[in-house]
């Protein structure tokens, strides 16, 4: 596809509705959007719907972002939010590194040319195929999660060999949009407290396996954080437990890993994390509260999901029913909660609008809902679509490249949409949709 289409001016009320779209969207004169010069429509007609696209150009603009931000650091994009072959490609073009939480995203990574060394393996529950991977491939760090995990991982590691660690504290710190993306505080699965001794407990033993080497201290404190004071104060904890460290062990370490969690708007007028903002915050607090404690100030680590791949997905869908029921307008579409789970999960609003075609009808609030068979599968509740919205036309729902795909089912077994990277006015299939021929291929036993 080779179309490039002029973009007509906006004007402020309609630039500010583009707020949280690519930064490469511009709306063509029939009434359609294009990203990354490829017109919606077009888009639809040639992939089907429901199609998810990727901006090439505003993933790579946001991981550079994050290096000028962060000079010194390194940035890791956390596959968990979304991952294929080309946009591993991508990170690792623009001088990122990788977090993973699985062999499965190890593997895909690894097999895409991903440098292992610049990779970090995550998990609370990792299994031994996961540790077999890891040590296999050469992952440059592995996180441990709990006390099982140290014996077990030394264990694992070849004699003669050293396997880089970190350990994942939890830092008692409360942020994060939603009760089941906080992973900050003690009520929750991940890393080990320092308030019961747990964590220091566990950074002894780690010290005293030869076959391991630990690096650093991790912790994350959640997703979707807007404001930088969370990671302010994670930063004054956990230098004092690399102080206490140095007091119990005689040990610097040399890392300091903060996790991801930056947030991003889904709609107009939502805040997000300043990157720029927290870098210099950071920045002066670490080297303050390391001054204080007199140690060396250690080497930043971060890993941004949501802020590098979010705002760069749009996901295309065909409006299948429109109906009232009750006073509400639902508008039915061809996907649901089996692509973009998080409205249902943690209540996120999401703005999608008509494209494909103008319309001259007073907006009214439509309930967009998905076509599994099931009530909670809500995709944006009460949102202005126009009056004349009917089945054919396209929604589109921006910010949609991260947590949807990947935390995408089968459910009702409709198959999972295709990936289209966009950019220059041309299109790539990244990722082919699911066939029931997939599905099939699976079901083997009669
Ligand atoms: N590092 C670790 C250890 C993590 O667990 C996560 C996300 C990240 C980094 C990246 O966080 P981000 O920058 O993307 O916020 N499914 C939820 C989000 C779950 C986040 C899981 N861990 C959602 O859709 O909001």
């Amino acid at each position: 596809m080779t179309t490039l289409h002029p973009a007509p001016p906006v004007d402020g009320d309609a630039a500010a509705q583009l707020a949280v779209w690519p930064a490469s969207t511009t709306r063509l004169p029939g009434g359609d959007l294009a990203v990354g010069g490829v017109p919606l429509g077009e888009l639809a007609d040639r992939y089907d719907t429901p199609v998810y696209l990727l901006d090439e150009e505003e993933v790579r603009t946001r991981c550079r972002a994050y290096r000028a931000a962060f000079p010194d650091a390194g940035i890791h994009y956390a596959a968990k939010a979304f991952l294929c072959r080309a946009l591993a490609h991508w990170v690792e073009e623009e001088g990122l590194g990788l977090d993973v939480c699985s062999a499965g995203e190890l593997e895909l990574a690894v097999a895409t040319g991903f440098p292992a060394e610049r990779i970090v393996l995550h998990g609370n529950a990792k299994s031994p195929r996961d540790i077999d991977t890891a040590l296999r491939l050469g992952v440059g760090r592995i996180v441990i999660d709990s006390p099982s995990e140290i014996a077990r991982l030394a264990a694992a590691v070849a004699p003669g060999q050293r396997q880089d660690v970190m350990v994942r504290v939890v830092p008692g710190v409360a942020a994060g949009a939603h009760d089941a993306i906080r992973t900050g505080t003690e009520d929750q699965k991940f890393g080990m407290s320092t308030g019961d001794g747990y964590a220091q407990h566990a950074i002894a033993r780690i010290l005293d396996q030869p076959r391991l080497r630990l690096t650093g201290l991790h912790c994350h404190l959640g997703s979707q954080i807007a404001d930088v004071r969370p990671y302010l104060t994670a930063v004054r904890r956990m230098v004092g437990l690399l102080a206490r460290i140095r007091e119990s062990h005689g040990v610097l370490l040399p890392e300091l890993d903060l996790g991801g969690g930056h947030a991003v708007p889904y709609r107009p007028g939502e805040a997000a994390l300043d990157v720029p903002g927290l870098a210099r915050r950071l920045r002066a607090e670490l080297e303050e509260a390391c001054a204080a404690a007199r140690l060396p100030v250690p080497r930043l680590l971060l890993e941004p999901g949501r802020a590098i791949t979010g705002p760069a997905g749009v996901a295309v869908y065909r409006v299948l029913s429109v109906k009232q029921t009750a006073g509400t307008v639902f508008a039915a579409v061809d996907g649901g909660m089996c692509d973009n789970p998080r409205p249902a999960l943690y209540g996120v609003r999401y703005a999608p609008r008509l494209v494909g075609r103008a319309s001259r009808t007073e907006d009214r609030p439509t309930t967009v809902v998905g076509r599994l068979c099931e009530a909670g599968d809500v995709l944006a509740e009460d949102v202005p679509l126009p009056a004349d919205l009917h089945p054919g036309d396209l929604l589109a729902v921006p910010v949609a490249g991260a947590y949807h795909l990947s935390m995408a089912s089968v459910q009702n077994l409709v198959g999972r949409p295709p990936v289209v990277a966009v950019g220059c006015g041309r299109s790539r299939l990244l990722v082919r949709r699911e066939t029931l021929a997939d599905v099939r291929a699976r079901d083997i036993g009669l």
